[in-house]
Order: structure tokens, then sequence, then C-alpha cells
């Protein structure tokens, strides 16, 4: 991995082994986009910039009608003036202009990767890495600009973002401030997102790119499950094994923006950071705003390997150190099981039953608080409701650790409800906007964390917690979006800091929590998939996938997140049929098969289940002990798309075993005969079908195929568990 600057030929070429990214300076100013791909194993700029004279173009060096910085390629917009594309950023002063002149002053190369102020961002530690800093300069406003870049030795993996520095003697509004921007020269791709809705989550979106601006954002205060903060740019013949892909993805759980523009000379620009529209920034004399960070990923060969890029980086080099490798427990979560509708002895009930089966962990879920019957009251007021738990938490807890289980309790931190004592006592703590009334979703309203009294409380409401060691998992919720977004601690014309405000707020509180209570487990959820984003992930290394927990619904939902986040990330339970959210019914068997592809656990009545049922759930359960660690740390990866039947099929791999999940959908008639390819399976090796002994070859399974039995029903599936012999 190297960081080359070119003095003569003024460019600058990051490169790994396998991939090569290459920015270079024109006119001694201004910063193109050159090359960004496979490893070039040396640059010697044979091909030039093409200057054409433009119609319409609007020239720099006004002699120089040829050359117009709204024609090239570019590693940052210009403001106001030149570039006409969509833009990286924007300034405004106190006169209300609204014009910059950036350009080139010097470059870094530091030997790390420094972190980011107040944000989270994936770490360069145990890895080698470097970073390449741009400074950019406007010297009539005395506006500074860095570009960082930090290529990885082993990842096909370059972090980009921005941090904006004002070293004038007079504040300065920052109206946009993008985390990263690049002009590609064709526009022959697809562009791919993911989106959704609640209960619908992680969908995945192809279509090729056309002229104009394709965008996906969010204004709800959260990433949101509408779509994910993430764009693809693939080859249109790009597969799950071949194909050149791109992605980008941003580190970030408030409003994002993430776009495309097709322009007039068919090239496309790419741009990712904070949605402007629900944004702006105070940047005080001498003060800095760093945005937040953006994931690039290379892959030539297709989603597959893309994935694979994001999955070892974010499990490496994203989640707290201490989750990377360790094994998750299996859960029982009461809530659909319960509701709100259990009291210590239900639930202690259900505890010695879990432990019974083999289960590691329990979690209570909503309903142990205030006077929380249902979901109309209580959130804020984090005392135990001690007509259900008469003992309180404390002793729950315990009692459930000498069992041999682990406790784990659920909070919805960021919410206040009308009907609580908290309201009561500070209805300034809520997000408003004075004047109007607060609209309610679930019947909540939403504190403010851009507030530091807010965030102490919050803070110490965890210290109560957690401090005696006895809760060693939290799940943390989320369950509507910001309206009404203002704040009582904040100035007038600073209003529009406070979306951005809130998710700083919430990572602090995130970073001092999990930072002081290291050995408790965090995950997270936002009615399941809600606020799914690598910036939470930063904190909470697993999140509740989607409220949606019905196995076939779960294996689209599953299979369109894991092109970014690895199954151990994956919340996923087997829960009762018919199933609560949509009324279907599957097998045991399948619910498991799904179930177990992700972060397992059971989030349904013991009780109710039958002799037969239960004595299956204790097989599920050493079954999944067993295999755990090749499940929860193998490789993953997708053998088939996920096809209009909901059959999919996918595989874990590591050194020494595979695991085959194969799931069926609804049934067809004359059904074709299909050979399924593993094709990563080590091809030199043999492998041992363990149920039925028989022995394959690795390139046999790969390039032959596996000869799926005929299935006969819905939503039947299986799996295969391979030893790996030589
Ligand atoms: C959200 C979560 C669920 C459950 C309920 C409790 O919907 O996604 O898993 O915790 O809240 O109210």
């Amino acid at each position: 991995m190297t960081i080359l600057f070119d003095e003569q030929q003024q460019f600058f070429h990051l490169s790994n082994s396998t991939m090569s990214y290459i920015i270079g300076i024109e006119k001694e100013k201004y910063i193109t986009h050159l090359y960004f791909g496979q490893r070039l194993e040396s640059y010697h700029k044979v091909n030039q910039l093409p200057y054409i004279d433009r119609g319409f173009a609007t020239n720099p060096i006004n002699e120089e009608r040829n050359f117009s910085l709204n024609a090239l390629p570019l590693e940052t917009s210009t403001q106001g003036s030149l570039d006409f594309r969509i833009s990286n950023y924007q300034f405004r002063n106190n006169t209300g202009g609204r014009v910059t002149n950036f350009i080139y002053d010097h470059y870094e190369i530091l030997d790390e990767k420094p972190t980011l102020s107040g944000l989270p961002s994936v770490r360069g530690e145990n890895e080698q890495t470097q970073t390449l800093e741009i400074y950019l300069v406007d010297h009539q406003q005395q506006l500074e600009m860095v570009l960082r870049y930090t290529i990885y030795e082993t990842l096909d993996i370059l972090t980009r973002s921005v941090e904006y520095r004002n070293h004038g003697t007079q504040a300065i509004y920052l109206e946009n401030a993008g985390s990263m921007m690049l002009d590609f020269p064709r526009s022959d791709y697809d562009f791919i997102t993911l989106y959704g809705a609640h209960t619908n989550e992680a969908n995945i979106a192809r279509q090729p790119l056309h002229p104009g601006i394709q965008k996906i954002e969010s204004v709800r205060g959260t990433s949101s499950p509408q779509h994910q903060p993430f764009l693809a740019l693939a080859d249109s013949q790009a597969t799950e094994d071949s194909g050149v892909v791109y992605g980008f993805h941003l580190i970030y759980s408030g409003n994002f923006v993430a776009q495309a523009e097709v322009e007039q000379y068919g090239s496309t620009r790419v741009q990712l950071g904070i949605n402007p529209e629900t944004f702006e920034w105070k940047l005080e004399a001498s003060t800095a705003f760093q945005s937040p960070e953006a994931v690039l990923n290379f892959s030539n060969r297709g989603f597959n390997q893309l994935s694979q890029n994001f999955h070892t980086l974010y499990q490496t080099h994203l989640v707290p150190t201490q989750w990377s490798q360790t094994e998750r427990p299996i859960l029982l979560n009461s809530w659909e099981g319960n509701y709100f509708d259990f009291t210590q002895e239900t639930i202690i009930q259900q505890a010695t039953l879990a432990k019974e089966l083999g289960i590691e962990l329990f979690v209570l879920d909503d309903g142990w608080f205030g006077e929380r019957n249902d979901d109309t009251t209580s959130l804020g007021d984090w005392s135990v409701d001690k007509n259900k738990l008469p003992d309180g938490i404390d002793h729950l807890a315990t009692t459930i650790q000498e069992m041999g289980l682990q406790f784990g309790l659920w909070f919805e931190p960021e919410m206040i409800s009308e009907k609580s004592d908290l309201y009561k006592k500070h209805p300034e703590w809520s997000l408003q906007v004075s004047g109007y009334p607060q609209t309610q979703g679930r019947q909540q309203l939403v504190l403010d964390l851009s507030r530091r009294d807010v965030q102490d409380y919050l803070i110490q409401v965890f210290d109560t917690y957690l401090s005696s060691g006895k809760i060693t998992y939290i799940k943390w919720d989320m369950n509507r979006h910001l309206t009404e977004v203002g704040s009582f601690g904040l100035a007038h014309d600073q209003q529009k800091e406070v979306s951005h405000r809130y998710v700083l707020g919430l990572y602090r509180i995130l970073a001092t929590v999990t930072t002081r209570y290291p050995q408790v487990l965090f995950e997270n959820c936002s009615s399941g998939g809600g606020r799914f984003d690598p910036g939470m992930m930063a904190y909470m290394p697993q999140t509740w996938t989607s409220d949606n927990s019905d196995a076939i619904c779960r294996s689209k939902i599953q299979y369109g997140y894991s092109l970014l986040y690895p199954p151990v990330m994956l919340g996923a339970h087997i829960s009762e049929v018919p199933n609560h959210q949509i009324g279907r019914e599957t097998p045991l068997e399948t619910r498991f098969l799904i179930a177990m592809s992700g972060n397992f656990g059971y989030e349904l009545s013991l009780e109710r289940q039958t002799k037969e049922d239960l004595a299956a759930i204790k097989e599920q359960i050493a079954f999944y002990k067993t295999h755990r660690k090749l499940i929860q740390f193998g490789s993953f990866y997708r053998l088939k798309p996920f096809d209009e039947q909901a059959s999919t099929a996918w595989l874990f791999v590591n050194d020494t075993d595979a695991l085959l999940i194969y799931s069926h959908g609804l049934a067809r008639p004359a059904q074709t005969v299909e050979y399924l390819k593993t094709t990563y399976l080590d091809e030199e090796a043999l492998y041992k079908e363990t149920q039925t002994g028989n022995i394959y070859s690795g390139s046999e399974l790969n390039h032959a195929g596996l000869l799926i039995p005929r299935i006969k029903g819905d939503f039947k599936g299986f799996s295969l568990h391979f030893t790996k012999l030589s």
C-alpha cells in the first residue's frame, strides 16, 4: 500500500495490491479525479484530461476557452461559479454571499488513520493504513477545506471525509457539508440502492443510470428504513460472482443524501453526505466542522466480493473491538411471547424453561417500567413497574443469573411520553418549535438530544442500571421519526443545526455508555431496521433486523442487508406461527434455517409450544452452538438471487467447515432440475457432508454443483453441513 505524489506530473496515486485511486492537480489549483479501479502497477498520465471549448462553459482563465471546470472530472465541486453539477459543499457569509473559490494549497501524508472528532469512523488499527490530506484554501474569506483519504493495506476500501475550517475573524454559515464527491468518466452503470419500509426493509433496487440526478435521502432524523445511506454503481453485467461494482456507504445515522448525476457529456458524479435540506452550521471564527466519513468499496468480482469487503471492514474495524470476534449468546426475547402482559413469576418461569433448552440470555423487552401496560405512556420514566416486578430489576437479574442465564433489558431512551413524570418536569426537553403543536408518533415525543442536560440525564439512567454489572445486554430502541425539529437550547440562527446536533448528542451518549460498560452487549433497534447504519454499528455490534419475523419475508430482508452487513450483525429470531406480522405459517425447521443464518434467538412463548416442538428447539440450539463460530465469523456468500417464489440459498465458509442453507419458497409444478454451484469452497480440498457421509471435491461442488432434492410443499428448506477433509 502506498500513496505516491508525482511532483512533475502533479498527481497522487493511492494503491494497494488490488486497487488504485488517482487524483490530479490541474493548473496547480484544481483537484481532479483521474482513476478508481483495479490496481495499476504504475501511472504515467498518458491520457491527458480533454480540454474542449464547450457551449455554455465558463472559464476560470478568460483566454482559455477550452478549460472549464464544469466539464472536468473533479474530486470536489466548486461553488457559485464554474461547476454547475451537484455540489459537495456550500457556504453563506453574513452578507448573504454564497461564492467561494477554493484552490489547492498543499498536501500531507500520514502513516495512520486519524479518528474523526465527535463522529464514528472505521479504525485503522492492526492494519497498515496511509492517509492523504489535501488542503484547499479560499484566500478571500480565509476558509480551508481538508479532503482526507485513507487507504488500507489488505482491504479494497478507501475512506473519505472533509473537514471545513474557518480561519477568518467572522462566523460563516455552512449550508452543505458533504463527505465525498467524485466524477466517473462513464455512465453505463447500474444504480443500486437498498429501500424499504417498516417490516419490509432492505429491498434491492437496481436500474440503469439515466441522464439527470438519481438520489436517495432521509429527512426523517434517522438514516431510516426507507433508504440505506448507500449506493453502488455496477457494470450492467455484474453478478454475485463477477463484474466491477463500486459501493459507497456513509457512516452516519441521521439525515443523509446519496446521489449520482449523469451530466451532459456522459460522465457520472457521485456524492454522499449529510442532507443539506435539513442542515446548516454556524461555523464560528477559528473553528472546524467535520463531515461524516464515507466508505468507498471496490470489487472486480461482483457483489459477493463487495459484501466481503464491507463485512470484513465493519467486523474488524468498526464494531467495538471487544465484540469483533466474541461469540454472541442465543437469546429469548420476551416481546412477541408476552407483549406488555407479564409478571415476575411468568418471567422467571419462562427463563427457567429457556435455560433447560440451552438458551443463554433472557431479554426483558418493553413493558417493565413506569405504568407501561400499552405503548401510550411512561417513556422517560425509567423506574421499574412494581405491580409487575415487585422485587425490582436487580432482583430479577440476579435470579435469572443464578439460573445460569445472562439478563438483558429493553430501553427506548430517546423518547418521552406526554403521559410521563419526565414530561411534567421537563417539557422543554422534547424537540419543539414555539407556537406549533408537537406531532406525536406512536403517542410519543422525541427528546432533544442536542441538549447537553438531556444527554447527561440519559447517561445517568444507564449508570443506574448498568453499574451493578448484572445486566449484560441492552436493546436500544427508537420507534418514531423526528418532527418539529427545533431546540429551546439553541439560538435562532442555529435551529437548523438541531438534526445534526441530535445525532452528535446520540453519539456522545453511546460513546460514553459503551466505553464505560464494555462488557455489555448493545443491540441496535429502530422498530427493527429503522436506523441500521454503520454509524450505529460503531457502538452496537448487532441490530434487530426487522420487526417482521416471518421467515420468508426475513429471508429477503436478510438477503438485502447481507450486501453490506455480515450475518452476525443481523438479529434474527424464531417466532410463533401464524406469524404475528403477516399471518403466514412456516415450518419450525424453516424458521430455524433463516433465524440461524443471523444472530440467533427466539421470540415466542415457550410454554405454548408442543412437547415435540420443544424437543426440536433443544436440538436446534445444540446445532447452532456447534456451528456458531462458522455462522457468526465465517465468510457469508449469496449463492443465488432471491427469486419471485422466494427461494434463496447461501453459504457460510471458514477454514474447516461449510454450511449451506437452502430455502425453497413456494412449491411449484414441473420443477426444473437444479444444480446449485457453491462457487466459494476450497477448490483444492475434499469435503464430507455430515449427514450422508458423501464425499465431494470443492471444485466439483463449485462448478458442477450440488443436486437440489425435489421438495414438495410451500416454504420448506434444508441445510447441509460439510467438513473439509484436506
Ligand atoms: C419496537 C421493536 C420491537 C419491540 C417493540 C416494543 O417495535 O422493534 O422489537 O421491542 O418496539 O415496544
